[in-house]
């Protein structure tokens, strides 16, 4: 069964690419490498010894997207291409309701035009702003509460639109919490550019020696310790949860929202306890003033998932961190071809090339 995978070259994608490909289905992968490298789809194929099909083409290309429906028979689409850094947004708005929104709106056509009208969208625990409590459940208020966070908000309610106008639609908006870690190989993760936001990738670059402190955004939060808690989950144990939303697809119709989420949470100075601890290094850190926008807890109420999707989330804190500081120790620079310290002869490398 063919599964077109939008975003599939990215950090979450790929790691779904290879839940899905050991699960057995075909995939088409559609990314404009935006945010990616191809030698994520690479990697993708060495660690499962599975082909799959990749475009590189823009999900706001509605010809390019036509091409892909007629010369594939696809079954249902995975979609997490989109922008994602909160930050970025804020100052460009207009290119995130761009990207996320119109991009969304240009696939959904091209699905209707096929007739193909089942779709796992990555949408985001941003959409509930500031939680009125915690842990946060699917049917609580949403309010996001920057451009980034809206467009998820848009994108939902623009799918539970189209599911009314035609019920055989059929929809699972996954609102994940903090996706971390990597895949226990080590050959894929997240890469990325620049200085990162994120906290994890910017603890394991300050482990790597790239940076050279935490700055611990705020020590006055509600919270046990004074710093942020976040619902910390494992990227392999997310890429899972899309297998099994899609299993419940293509089984009925309707639109569900699911929390991807562990229901633990963890304060910023948990995970770099964690860290350290994964990676047998101090990291050094200095507290400096909250980071606007940012709140005090958020972490998932995942009951339904687990009810309804029979999936939950495995992996702990330690095992997140051990897995990014293997990516991290084994790719310093990211996806760098000439890096890679598994590829053992030439004529491996063009076995790649060619397989894509
Ligand atoms: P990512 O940037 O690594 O992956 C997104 C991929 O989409 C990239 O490969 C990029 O090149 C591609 N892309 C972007 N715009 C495109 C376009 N117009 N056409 C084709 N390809 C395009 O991000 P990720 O962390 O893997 O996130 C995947 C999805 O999950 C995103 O929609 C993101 O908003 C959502 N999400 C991410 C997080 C997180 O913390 N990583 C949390 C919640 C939700
Ligand atoms: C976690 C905690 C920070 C960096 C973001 C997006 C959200 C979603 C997931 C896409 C907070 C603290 C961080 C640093 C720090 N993405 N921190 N120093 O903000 O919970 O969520 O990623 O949908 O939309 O907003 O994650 O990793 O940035 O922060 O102290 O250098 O770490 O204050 O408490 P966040 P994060």
């Amino acid at each position: 069964m063919k599964i077109l995978v939008t975003g599939g070259a990215g950090y979450i994608g790929s790691h779904t690419c290879v839940e899905l490909l050991n699960a057995g289905y075909e995939i088409i992968v559609v990314d404009n490498l935006s945010n990616s490298k191809q030698e994520s789809l690479k990697r993708v194929r060495q660690i499962t010894g599975k082909s799959l099909s990749f475009y590189k083409a823009d999900i706001l290309d509605s010809t390019a997207l036509n091409e892909i429906f007629i010369e594939n028979k696809i079954e249902a689409v995975i979609h997490f291409a989109g922008f994602k850094a909160v930050g970025e947004s804020v100052n460009f708005p207009l290119a995130y309701y761009h990207n996320n929104v119109t991009g969304t709106m240009r696939l959904c056509e091209a699905m209707t035009k096929h007739g193909v009208k089942r779709m796992v969208f990555s949408s985001s625990a941003t959409v509930y702003g500031n939680p009125v409590s915690v842990p946060i459940s699917e049917d609580d208020p949403v309010g996001a509460t920057n451009p980034y966070g809206r467009t998820k908000q848009i994108i939902e309610n623009m799918l539970g639109d189209l599911q009314v106008s035609d019920p055989e639609w059929n929809v699972a908006l996954l609102r994940y919490f903090n996706p971390i870690g990597a895949h226990e190989s080590g050959l894929i993760g997240e890469d990325p550019n620049g200085i990162p936001n994120n906290l994890i990738p910017y603890i394991s670059q300050v482990a790597i020696g790239k940076l050279n402190e935490l700055k611990v955004f705020g020590k006055d939060y509600q919270t046990k310790d004074g710093t942020g808690v976040r619902d910390y989950i494992h990227v392999v144990d997310l890429a899972a949860g899309h297998v099994k939303a899609l299993e419940k697809l293509l089984g009925s119709t309707g639109i569900q929202t699911y929390n991807l989420g562990t229901g633990k949470g963890h304060s910023v100075l948990d995970m770099v306890g964690a860290f350290e601890k994964a990676a047998g290094k101090k990291i050094p850190c200095c507290f400096v003033e909250r980071r606007p926008g940012d709140i005090d807890i958020s972490y998932a109420n995942p009951a339904k998932a687990q009810r309804e999707l029979g999936w939950r989330a495995s992996k702990g804190i330690i095992e997140m961190c051990e897995d990014t500081w293997r990516w991290q120790s084994y790719n310093p620079e990211g996806y760098i071809t000439h890096k890679l310290h598994y590829i053992t002869s030439a004529n491996t490398v063009v076995n790649y090339e060619e397989s894509l």
